[in-house]
């Protein structure tokens, strides 16, 4: 039977043509400088086959959120530094994103070489999907790909807007897309079973959508971190000054009844006098949370319980880490999920972005699962089963 599938770098010949990339390159900047890359190297594979295939590159990104006042500390500078180190080649970066030194630059550009325009929300078209920005971007390219997985959701003019304007470009997925798309996919669509799902983070709002779609595939639902105060309390039980999301308890109490001994909730925790890295801070079962006192983690019982039901999963998902992980005292509820989807080796361990990905990162455990994704929002966009606008706009092909 045929069936279709996103055409890819793969797919195409791209030797001598200017090709114009969609990156993810919204990495955190510090002091100036590139605080975490992965993001860039996610897309180095990509990059370098388009090298190889001499290609002229020209790169294009987000940064950030800026605004006019402080644009200043998002320009793409450091990102071409950093990228120009990890590539062992010049990457020559723009004060554009477009206009007539854009337009000169890309025209003198040789098969090889690597361009990177500046940040494309320092255009105000960028977010608003302007046709007229997305028409001077694909006047660059003979060829448009998107590898920004973590910015596809976004339909902004450079993730959908220069395919929508030039539907004769031809459009395809990177490596990395390529790669999220298929792994995600897989835990969509077809998860191994038992398929156990991790969720945590603060806010169930952000949530919401993607614990009702796996509520109906998954086979568990562990729930821990800030969002699950707000279920223990649509419970009954007494939160003291923990983070809740008030707004959502009547939510969380349908979830628990539509969800039955789906929905897994912490049966210890570890409360704090205060939120601070060197708060007094001791373990309680959560029928005894102190007034005084917040969640901050979650307990060894919970953990136990947690692994418990881990261990004999096929396909397990996580997105959000188990406590407040930036202080170390706290970290050990979401470090000790990390260690247990390392160890488990007959099952498909893909981390959603974000949070959770930077806790098995500073665990030293991200190559012990099967998929780190680059995507926050996109990731969880994508397992709602939404559609995502910079994929739907990508070329197909059919296979037999
Ligand atoms: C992300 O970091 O999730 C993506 O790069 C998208 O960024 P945004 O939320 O600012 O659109």
């Amino acid at each position: 039977m045929a069936t279709r599938r996103k055409k890819t770098v793969r797919d195409v010949d791209v030797s001598g043509k200017r090709v114009l990339v969609r990156v993810d390159f919204n990495v955190p900047i510090q002091d100036g400088t590139v605080a975490d890359d992965t993001r860039i190297r996610a897309a180095l594979p990509t990059i370098r086959h388009l090298l190889e295939q001499n290609a002229k590159v020209i790169l294009m990104s987000h940064l950030g959120r800026p605004t006019p006042e402080n644009r200043d500390r998002f320009t793409m500078g450091p990102v071409a530094k950093r990228l120009e180190t990890l590539l062992g080649k010049p990457v020559t970066k723009m004060d554009a994103v477009v206009g007539p030194e854009v337009d000169e630059a890309v025209a003198h550009m040789a098969p090889g070489d690597v361009l990177l325009l500046e940040n494309t929300r320092f255009e105000p078209g960028e977010k608003k999907n302007d046709p007229e920005l997305a028409r001077r971007l694909a006047a660059l390219a003979d060829l448009y790909v998107n590898d920004a997985f973590g910015s596809a959701h976004r339909a902004h003019a450079s993730t959908t807007g220069v395919k929508q304007v030039r539907p004769d470009l031809p459009a395809v997925a990177g490596f990395l897309m390529e790669r999220e798309l298929e792994m995600l996919g897989r835990v969509l669509s077809a998860p191994q079973r038992p398929f156990v799902v991790v969720l945590g983070g603060a806010k169930i709002a952000d949530k919401i959508g993607v614990l009702r779609r796996l509520l109906q595939t998954a086979d568990a639902i562990l729930i821990g971190g800030g969002m699950a105060n707000t279920f223990l309390k649509a419970k009954g039980l007494d939160v003291g000054r923990s983070l809740v999301d008030e707004e959502a308890t009547d939510l969380a109490r349908q979830l628990l009844e539509q969800a039955g001994d789906k929905l897994r909730l912490p049966v210890d925790v570890v409360v704090a006098d205060r939120f601070a890295p060197d708060a007094e801070a001791h373990v309680v079962d959560v029928a005894h949370i102190p007034p005084d006192h917040m969640v901050v983690d979650i307990g060894p019982r919970t953990v136990q319980a947690f692994t418990d039901v881990l261990s004999s999963a096929r396909t397990v998902f996580w997105n959000g880490p188990m406590g407040v992980f930036e202080f170390p005292r706290f970290a050990e509820g979401t470090f000790a999920i990390a260690r247990v989807l390392a160890g488990l080796n007959q099952a498909i361990t893909v981390v959603g972005g974000g949070d959770s990905a930077a806790a098995v990162r500073q665990a030293g455990l991200a190559d012990r699962m099967t998929h780190v994704s680059t995507g926050g929002g996109a990731s969880l966009e994508f397992l709602e089963g939404k559609t995502l606008p910079g994929v739907a706009v990508l070329d197909e092909i059919e296979e037999e």
